[in-house]
């Protein structure tokens, strides 16, 4: 074993970090530093120091743990959870608050985001509850002062900065308000003692950790979140993260870029009563062949009666059947639809990847990755197909492709919020 190897192992065991995911030189550096901040001899001198003290194993773990966050991270999701908070509330009739976990929080973004999201949304302070959990002491007693610089505000829709935080000297000063709304505390994903807490929570959101985890931890984390989750309840996830949920009982709801997640066995569709949001380029070969493709434009389509459908676009109207009946879990139904799209259509990268996510759903792994790589040849900028095949690559163990992927998908989203 050569001398870093048990430090690697050690960091694997405690936190599930897998090293390879972080790459080798960025843990040899955070042991480099601690090597120095305690004046240790050499490798073997600091393995011994980290056997003997706890509080050297957390400072450890501090120096290797990525806390990159930021305020309304794929914003989409927050506002998939004002909709399903409020018809989950109404569900509950009062018997009690809803209860929602952030899961890792890092510095509070992200918990606070969804506080945030829920007041802006008109739900009462009596009626919910955040609880945020890390595994790092110090990002939780940052989240604590609730004092927030530049970098937590990415992107160029700030006006919650208005309304609920003040300027200081520091930084942005979060309101009372919304912190009191948020219970932290410092804790561990790999904790046993989670189980006690099943069932508890409406809505989980556990984004950007499964990354850092190889197969089996991911798997032993999903065990633990799906425990956690309520019979009814949301799962939302970082965007890389999704394939293998779907090979463990999970299907995603279909609501675009909000990386949303519900138990397979749950028939009735979450989202029935809402209009379904498709994703939709145009004009769509066009895409393949430009460098850089326009944005994707976001059309929200309700089922429209038939007289209406029938003076709509009919490319547009079986787009809109497709996410239909992705959405209600009508799997066959909907890669029936797609197969029709494409015999009456020119190709379309929507429905080659929402052909990937209906064969990611039923296991079917080859099939898959063939429709995610054929949405990317149409249109190479496509921020899920990019994603879930990202994940895809990952679960089958090319980290490489799969980091090239999140790159270009990173990049994509760097150029977004610049926008
Ligand atoms: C990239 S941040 C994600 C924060 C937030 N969920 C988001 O998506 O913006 C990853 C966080 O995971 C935390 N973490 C790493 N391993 C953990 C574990 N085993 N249990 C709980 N938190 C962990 C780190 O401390 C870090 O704050």
């Amino acid at each position: 074993m050569s001398s870093e190897q048990r430090f690697f192992r050690f960091l694997q065991e405690r936190i599930g970090l897998d090293v390879a995911s972080v790459g080798a030189p960025m843990v040899e550096r955070a042991l480099r530093q601690r090597c120095t901040a305690v004046n240790a001899y050499d490798l073997d001198d600091y393995w011994l120091r980290l056997q003997q003290s706890r509080d050297e194993q957390q400072a450890l773990i501090e120096a290797v743990i990525v806390p990159e966050t930021w305020f309304f991270r794929y914003p989409e999701s927050f506002s998939a959870l004002a909709d399903l908070a409020n018809k989950r509330l109404a569900e509950l009739a009062g018997a009690r608050p809803l209860r929602i976990l952030s899961l890792p929080c890092s510095t509070g973004e992200e918990p606070y985001s969804i506080a945030m999201t829920l007041l802006d949304a008109g739900i009462g302070a009596q009626a919910f509850r955040v609880d945020g959990m890390d595994i790092s002491p110090f990002s939780i007693s940052r989240a604590e002062q609730g004092v927030y610089g530049r970098n937590s505000f990415r992107g160029s829709h700030l006006d919650f900065r208005e309304r609920h935080f003040d300027p200081s000297d520091d930084g942005h000063v979060l309101h009372s308000r919304v912190r009191q709304q948020v219970k932290l505390q410092s804790g561990n994903v790999l904790d046993p003692a989670l189980k006690a807490w099943a069932g508890r929570y409406d809505f989980v959101f556990c984004r950007n950790l499964l990354i850092y985890f190889d197969v089996p931890t991911q798997q032993r984390v999903f065990e633990v979140l799906k425990r956690l989750i309520h019979e009814q309840g949301v799962l939302f996830i970082g965007p890389a993260e999704g394939s293998l949920l779907a090979r463990m009982g999970m299907r995603p709801l279909g609501i675009a870029q909000s990386f949303a997640y519900v138990r397979q066995t749950e028939v009735a569709p979450v989202f029935t009563s809402k209009p379904v949001v498709v994703t939709s380029m145009s004009p769509t070969l066009s895409n393949a062949s430009r460098p850089f493709p326009a944005p994707a434009r976001k059309l929200k389509v309700n089922a429209p009666p038939p007289a209406i459908a029938a003076a709509l676009e009919p490319s547009t109207e079986l787009l809109a059947q497709i996410a239909r009946l992705a959405n209600a879990g009508s799997s066959a139904e909907a890669q029936a639809a797609c197969a029709r799209y494409l015999q009456q259509h020119p190709p379309h990268a929507q429905v080659f990847y929402w052909l990937g996510l209906l064969c990611d759903t039923a296991g079917d792994t080859g099939e898959a990755l063939s429709h995610y790589r054929k949405a990317l040849y149409l249109d190479p900028q496509h921020a899920e197909a990019l994603a879930h095949l990202a994940a895809l690559l990952a679960s089958q163990g090319d980290v490489a492709g799969a980091r090239r992927l999140q790159a270009r998908a990173a990049r994509r989203a760097d150029r977004e919020s610049e926008q």
